[in-house]
C-alpha cells in the first residue's frame, strides 16, 4: 500500500480537465462491445475500474485498443464468445452488476469474480430480477463469484428496492435481448446514463418520469464520442476549492448531467460561488465549464432523494464538514455501508482520527461545524473515495496528514495526486 503525506495548503487556484466519467465509460464500453461496427471513444476513464470492464470484454472476444489517443472498440453485433477463464471484475461493482445483465442471455456459461471488497458486496439485487427474466445464476449466498449460464430471457416489470443505477442499467441491458418489453420503475430517480447511452447507440427507449421501458431484440450501432470529465472526481477539487475563501478554480468539459450534478446545488447552498461558463450536449449528456470561488460555508442537511443523488460525493462532503459553520447532517444514506468499504464507518473513523466530533447513525452521520482538524494517520481501507476525501480534508488541517493506501485512488482516478498538485498553493 502506498503512502502519501499531505501538507496543509494556503489556497486552490488554476484550471483542470478531468479523465472521462467512470459511469459513462463503463456503459459506453459495454454497449460498444454489443454494437455493430467500431466505436471511437475519446477521454475514456483512466481508472482501474473501467480497465476491468475492458479486460472482461476482451475475454469474451471484443477487441479494444488505443489508437492516436482514442479507444477503439470493435463491436460483435450482439454475440460474445465463451471466455477461457473466469472474468475478473477487480474492485468494480459496476462491471460485475451491469455486465451480468448482458451475459445472462449470451450462449455460454461463465464465471465473474472480484477482489476481496467486491466479493463482500450485495449481488442479490441483480440476481433476483435476472432470475425473474429467466436467467440461470449461481452465487455464493448472494455474493460473488457469480456463475451465469446464458438463457433466453423474457421482459419483466421491475421495481427495485434499493435506489441503484447499476441495478437499473443491468436490467435494461438484459431487456435489450429479452423477449417483449422490460420496464424498470424507480422510487427515487437514479443517474440516467444507462438510458442515455442506450439511446446514443441507437436503441429505442421510453421514459416517463421514473419509469423506463425497453423493447427486446434491438440492435445497436457504433458511435464516436468524447466522454465528459468525471463529476465525481471533480467533487474532490470542488470541495478543496470550497475550503479557501480566495480560491479560483476552473473545471473544463465536466459532466453536468442533472442526475449527477446535485453537488453543485449543494455547494451553492453551502455558500460556494459556482458559475457555469458554457454548456453543450453530447449524446444526450450535458457537459460544460464551471468556475468556483470559495466563500463562508454555512451548513446542510442531506436526506431522501438528495442523499441517493449524492451517494458518491457524501464522503468528501462529510470530510470537509468540520470546516463549515453549522456542520453537515446526512440521513437516508444506508447504501454507503455497502460500497467499496462501509463508507459511514470509514468516514467516521478517519474524521475522529483527525480530532473531529462525529455522530454515526445507522443511515448517515452528523458532523458539527466550527471544528479544526489536526494532521493524522488516515487509512483508506482500500477505498478510492476515502483516500481522496481525506486528502482534501488534510489541506486545511493543522500539521501533516499521512494517507495510507493512497494508491486506492487509481480505481477511479490514477492522476489524482498529480492533478491536485497543479492547483494547490502552499
Ligand atoms: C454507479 C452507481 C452507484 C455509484 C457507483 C456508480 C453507476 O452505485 O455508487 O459509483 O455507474 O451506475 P449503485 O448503483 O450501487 O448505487
Amino acid at each position: 500500500m502506498s503512502e502519501v503525506v499531505i501538507t496543509p495548503a494556503r489556497n486552490v487556484a488554476g484550471s483542470i480537465r478531468l479523465p472521462g466519467d467512470k459511469s459513462i465509460s463503463h456503459r459506453y464500453a459495454m454497449l460498444a462491445a454489443l454494437a455493430e461496427g467500431t466505436t471511437r471513444l475519446q477521454n475514456f476513464s483512466t481508472g482501474a475500474d473501467c480497465a476491468s470492464t475492458l479486460e472482461c470484454l476482451r475475454a469474451v472476444g471484443v477487441s479494444a485498443a488505443q489508437e492516436n489517443g482514442s479507444l477503439l472498440i470493435n463491436g460483435c453485433d450482439g454475440k460474445f464468445t465463451a471466455p477461457s477463464a473466469a472474468l475478473d471484475c477487480g474492485n468494480s461493482g459496476s462491471t460485475m452488476r451491469m455486465l451480468s445483465g448482458i451475459l445472462a442471455s449470451q450462449p455460454f456459461a461463465c464465471e465473474l469474480l472480484g477482489d476481496e471488497s467486491l466479493s463482500r458486496r450485495p449481488m442479490r439485487r441483480i440476481i433476483e430480477p435476472l432470475l425473474q427474466m429467466g436467467a440461470n445464476i449461481d452465487s455464493r449466498d448472494g455474493q460473488a463469484p457469480l456463475r451465469i449460464t446464458g438463457r433466453k430471457l423474457r421482459g419483466i416489470e421491475f421495481r427495485p428496492k434499493a435506489a441503484s443505477a447499476q441495478v437499473k442499467t443491468c436490467v435494461l441491458f438484459a431487456g435489450l435481448s429479452a423477449a417483449g418489453e422490460t420496464v424498470v420503475e424507480e422510487k427515487l430517480r437514479t443517474r440516467d446514463h444507462g438510458e442515455l447511452a442506450l439511446r446514443a447507440f441507437g436503441a429505442q427507449i421510453d421514459r416517463q418520469r421514473n419509469r423506463v421501458s425497453i423493447r427486446g431484440g434491438q440492435r445497436l450501432k457504433a458511435i464516436e464520442a468524447t466522454i465528459p470529465g468525471d463529476i465525481s472526481s471533480a467533487a474532490f477539487f470542488l470541495c478543496a476549492a470550497a475550503l479557501f475563501p480566495k480560491s479560483n478554480l476552473i473545471i473544463d468539459s465536466v459532466l453536468l448531467n442533472p442526475t449527477r450534478a446535485v453537488l453543485l446545488d449543494v455547494l451553492i447552498a453551502l455558500g460556494v460561488q459556482i458559475n457555469v461558463l458554457q454548456v453543450d450536449e453530447q449524446h444526450g449528456e450535458l457537459v460544460g465549464t464551471i468556475k468556483i470561488h470559495g466563500g463562508q460555508l454555512g451548513g446542510l442537511k442531506i436526506s431522501g432523494g438528495q442523499a441517493a443523488a449524492l451517494i458518491d460525493e457524501i464522503p468528501v462532503l462529510a470530510a470537509v464538514a468540520p470546516y463549515t459553520r453549522d456542520g453537515i447532517e446526512v440521513r437516508d444514506a444506508r447504501e454507503l455501508r455497502v460500497k467499496e468499504s462501509d463508507r459511514l464507518a470509514t468516514v467516521t473513523r478517519n474524521l475522529r482520527a483527525m480530532g473531529a466530533e462525529v455522530t454515526e447513525f445507522d443511515d448517515g452521520l452528523r458532523v458539527p461545524g466550527g471544528q479544526s482538524l489536526h494532521g493524522a494517520e488516515i487509512d483508506s481501507e482500500h477505498d478510492h473515495r476515502i483516500a481522496m476525501a481525506f486528502t482534501v480534508a488534510a489541506l486545511r488541517a493543522e500539521g501533516d496528514t499521512l494517507i495510507r493506501g493512497a494508491d486506492a485512488a487509481r480505481v477511479s482516478f490514477p492522476g489524482f495526486y498529480q492533478t491536485l498538485d497543479t492547483v494547490v498553493e502552499r
